[in-house]
């Protein structure tokens, strides 16, 4: 039987295309999300293309319960996960002393808690078989400091040293970890951070579609760490040797707003 892969964030934008391409390989599909609508309209669609199977399980990753949740119900069921891809994220656009507090920590809840709980949940099992893998996305925004979205780039931080700390650690046991690093990808992640404010210096936007497929592509090859998009591996390159002074000017500036 092929793989098991959980996805968390599959009702949108790079988590659903993801599931597409671990779809199209035959592998059975557990997608999770809040939009349980989107979700059964996946499962649908990935079943007609791919005759792949799919759960469909809802969860709110903001709520600390969340993840335990989901590693319940799959027990249940007795489904086993050979893939965790933790892709479930959000960000808020704004200075950190000017957004709803609460907001701001569940981006840490959601982006940093669940993913290392969810890790902590599944990856046990996946030792003592001896295989696995687990995707992490990160961003780009995990090599830089954020103002304008300080939470958000701190969060995808962590993702970006645990994701590689992790893999390192793993080395030899049959289990692996990669992060995948997108940089602006056009998905509802824009309108969930920004709603209709504009920002004043627009770049080029990644489909979903080619960031999914090159992370998934570089998951299967083992890659630790993958950044989609030469602009994107460029920049990621520039933070090297830049100094961290000019860098922050440069993406405070980047996130402003056209008034
Ligand atoms: N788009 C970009 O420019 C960009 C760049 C770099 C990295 N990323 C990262 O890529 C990942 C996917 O984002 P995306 O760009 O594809 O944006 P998206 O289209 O908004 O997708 C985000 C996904 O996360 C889920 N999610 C959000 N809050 C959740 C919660 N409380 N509980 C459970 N699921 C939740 C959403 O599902 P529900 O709303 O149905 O819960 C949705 O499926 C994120 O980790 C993001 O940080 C995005």
């Amino acid at each position: 039987m092929k793989e098991t892969v959980l996805i968390t964030g599959a009702s949108s934008g790079i988590g659903l295309e993801l599931a597409k391409c671990f779809a199209a390989e035959g592998c059975r599909l557990v997608l999770t999300a809040r939009n349980q609508a989107a979700l059964e309209k996946l499962a649908a669609e990935l079943k007609q293309k791919h005759h792949a199977e799919s759960i469909v399980l809802s969860a709110d990753l903001a709520r600390p319960d969340g993840p335990k949740q989901i590693c319940n119900s799959l027990a249940a069921q007795k489904i086993v996960v050979d893939v965790l891809v933790n892709n479930a994220g959000f960000g808020l656009h704004g200075p950190f002393a000017q957004l709803p507090l609460q907001k701001q920590l569940d981006i840490i809840q959601v982006n940093v808690t669940a993913l290392a709980e969810l890790t902590g949940l599944f990856l046990p099992a996946m030792l003592q078989r001896g295989q696995g893998g687990i995707l992490n996305v990160g961003s780009v925004a995990g090599f830089v400091a954020g103002p304008g979205m300080a939470v958000y780039y701190a969060t995808k931080a962590f993702v970006q040293s645990f994701s590689e700390a992790l893999a390192a650690e793993l080395e030899g046991t049959g289990v692996t970890v990669n992060v995948l690093c997108p940089g602006p990808t056009e998905t509802n992640f824009g309108p969930v951070a920004r709603g209709d404010k504009v920002r004043a210096r627009q770049t080029g936007k990644m489909s979903a579609e080619t960031v999914a497929r090159y992370g998934h592509a570089a998951f299967r090859r083992q890659k630790v760490i993958a950044i989609p998009g030469i602009k994107n591996q460029a920049a990621v390159l520039l933070t090297r040797v830049v100094p961290r002074r000019t860098i922050r000017n440069v993406i405070k500036s980047y996130n402003t707003f056209k008034e």
